[in-house]
């Protein structure tokens, strides 16, 4: 069985803002396909496609309205199938996102739960409940959205009359699937098999903690609480024991196409459970390959930090038949080189050199690594978007309040010195969907080619030394004693991997040259905001 997954390193195509084929301002996956010479350069081992399936993209396709076929905007069928195949013959693996908790209220069945009556098998498919209080006024219960407002909304039935309400954990556009029902479990075999019958190498499964609601939907003591850290820590909304049930299931089904190949499809969950030992138990040997372990990702810059959650994901991940999935950027958080600290327009100062020193940490650590696009260029988040472009659903839900996701998926920069940067073929009329600043001219990717010490080659020569050296990828680390403020662990018979947290220059914790380094590294020294390896017996 190939388990190909288990220190791949896969990247995240965020479809709208990867590479317009048609000049709609919108990416699509023709564009896709077009870029993946470029990504197979990069070296990365498959991509992860952003949903592409029919919807109002009120949260920009997570909130799917067919599972089983591409939004006219990205394309159509035939062209995934296209992708697919071109994909196929460069040897990259191809990952969606699937969206089981929630769909569009655009969905056929929402519909059809609307137009029916209270009770009906049609309302059951969802969580449609009756109000509180003498007239029903106010929602069955307390629950908050993840992006603000009450969890419920109150319909119009068919007489006319307010009525029932419907629970989302996210917005009004996103109804709750009602798990307990069979015929949802029942659709989901039939959307899995239907893109694994495609090809698809496996899911990322979006908000996979979710799905099952405690079954009596009581009131919650921290209502806000999900709104408040934009996180799903309602206990009552999210992570019930059922949900496990799923993810055994699924992995069945995955199991059934791999006897056919011997290669594994892969199931990787969006897991935001409370604790690692929580997160671990989605990943046991019948449940989930892997799940993204978002505590780097939220992790300060400090070596303690750092040190704290790296040691915590080996020892949970231990025992559970899967590999950490290490990830520091996507398309819902704000990007690495402005989190370490803003940087400047030319894109220098500490953010950019601490997020290059995370790629090699990252990179070096065992288990799989996500990459988000743009980060292989050093793209800093766009800060100064004006309000009125925002398309963020978090934006509007907090009263114009939460700048939170638009800035982290401006359109790539291809080429060139002003917007579009050849991200799309369009004319004025059709510009990038999020207007792309001046300076991404210094992150386009034609300049980062030819630029040996951009991001875009420390990615590159990272990813070329893991495909490499025998050491890099799955297995264990041994950390290394060293000065505060630095972190070194050792990988395999003598790779060495070293971070400086700190400003200053200190000495290397191992003589010789660098294999590799994230900036200038002379013999001897490791600098401040620098990572670098080195072979080594240790
Ligand atoms: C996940 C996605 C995010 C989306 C949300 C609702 O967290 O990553 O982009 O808005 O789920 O589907």
């Amino acid at each position: 069985m190939h388990r190909w997954w288990r220190d791949a390193v896969i990247y995240q195509v965020y479809v709208r803002s990867f590479l317009d084929s048609t000049g709609d301002g919108i990416g699509d996956l023709a564009g896709v396909r077009a870029g993946l010479p470029y990504l197979k350069k990069l070296g990365v081992n498959g991509i992860w496609l952003s949903p592409f399936y029919p919807s109002p993209q009120h949260d920009h396709g997570y909130d799917v309205a067919d599972y089983c076929d591409v939004d006219p905007t990205f394309g159509d069928l035939a062209e995934f199938d296209q992708l697919m195949a071109a994909a196929g013959r460069l040897g990259i693996r191809v990952l969606l996102d699937i969206v089981p908790n929630h769909c569009s209220s655009e969905h056929p069945w929402f519909k059809e739960a609307l137009a029916a009556q209270p009770g009906s098998p049609a309302r059951d498919r969802f969580h449609f409940a009756d109000g509180r209080g003498p007239d029903g006024s106010e929602p069955p219960n307390n629950w908050h959205a993840m992006f603000g407002g009450p969890a419920w909304t109150r319909v119009t039935e068919a007489d006319g009359r307010l009525g029932q309400w419907y629970l989302h954990m996210f917005t009004p556009d996103q109804p709750d699937w009602n798990w307990r029902n069979p015929e949802i479990g029942a659709e989901f075999d039939r959307v899995l098999r239907f893109w694994l019958d495609r090809g698809v190498d496996g899911f990322r499964i979006d908000v996979a903690a979710g799905l099952f609601k405690h079954p009596e939907l009581p009131d919650s003591p921290d209502p806000e609480a999900d709104a408040r850290t934009r996180d799903s820590v309602n206990p009552l909304a999210w992570n019930q024991p059922e949900v496990h049930d799923v993810w055994r299931h699924w992995r069945a089904v995955c199991e059934e196409y791999t006897a056919r190949d011997g290669s594994e499809r892969l199931l990787v969950g969006e897991v935001s459970v409370p604790t690692a030992r929580e997160h671990a138990r989605y990943v046991r040997h019948d449940e989930l390959h892997q799940a993204f372990f978002f505590d780097l990702l939220s992790a300060p810059w400090s070596d303690d930090a750092f040190h704290k959650v790296i040691s915590e994901a080996m020892q949970d991940i231990a025992g559970t038949g899967s590999t950490v999935t290490w990830v520091l950027n996507n398309h819902d958080q704000v990007r690495t080189v402005t989190r370490y600290g803003e940087p400047t327009p030319e894109g220098s100062g500490l953010g950019p050199a601490r997020a290059r020193a995370a790629a090699l940490l990252m990179l070096a650590l065992p288990g799989a690594a996500y990459i988000y696009q743009g980060e292989e260029l050093g793209l800093p988040e766009v800060i100064d978007l004006p309000d009125e472009v925002l398309t963020d659903p978090i934006f509007r839900r907090t009263g114009n309040r939460d700048r939170v996701r638009d800035g982290c998926r401006v359109p790539l920069p291809w080429s060139g010195q002003a917007s579009p940067f050849g991200f799309t073929s369009g004319t004025e009329s059709a510009r990038p969907w999020l207007p792309q600043p001046d300076y991404f001219a210094e992150y386009a990717t034609d300049r980062a080619l030819a630029d040996t010490r951009s991001f875009w080659h420390l990615y590159r020569d990272g990813l070329q030394l893991r495909a490499t050296l025998p050491q890099l990828g799955e297995g264990s680390l041994r950390w290394l004693d060293t000065q505060p403020g630095v972190l070194a662990f050792v990988r395999g018979d003598g790779l060495v991997c070293a971070v400086n947290f700190g400003t200053v220059p200190v000495p290397a914790p191992v003589p010789g040259t660098p294999l590799l380094a994230s900036g200038p590294c002379p013999t001897g020294v490791l600098p401040g905001s620098t990572a670098a390896w080195w072979i080594n017996d240790l």
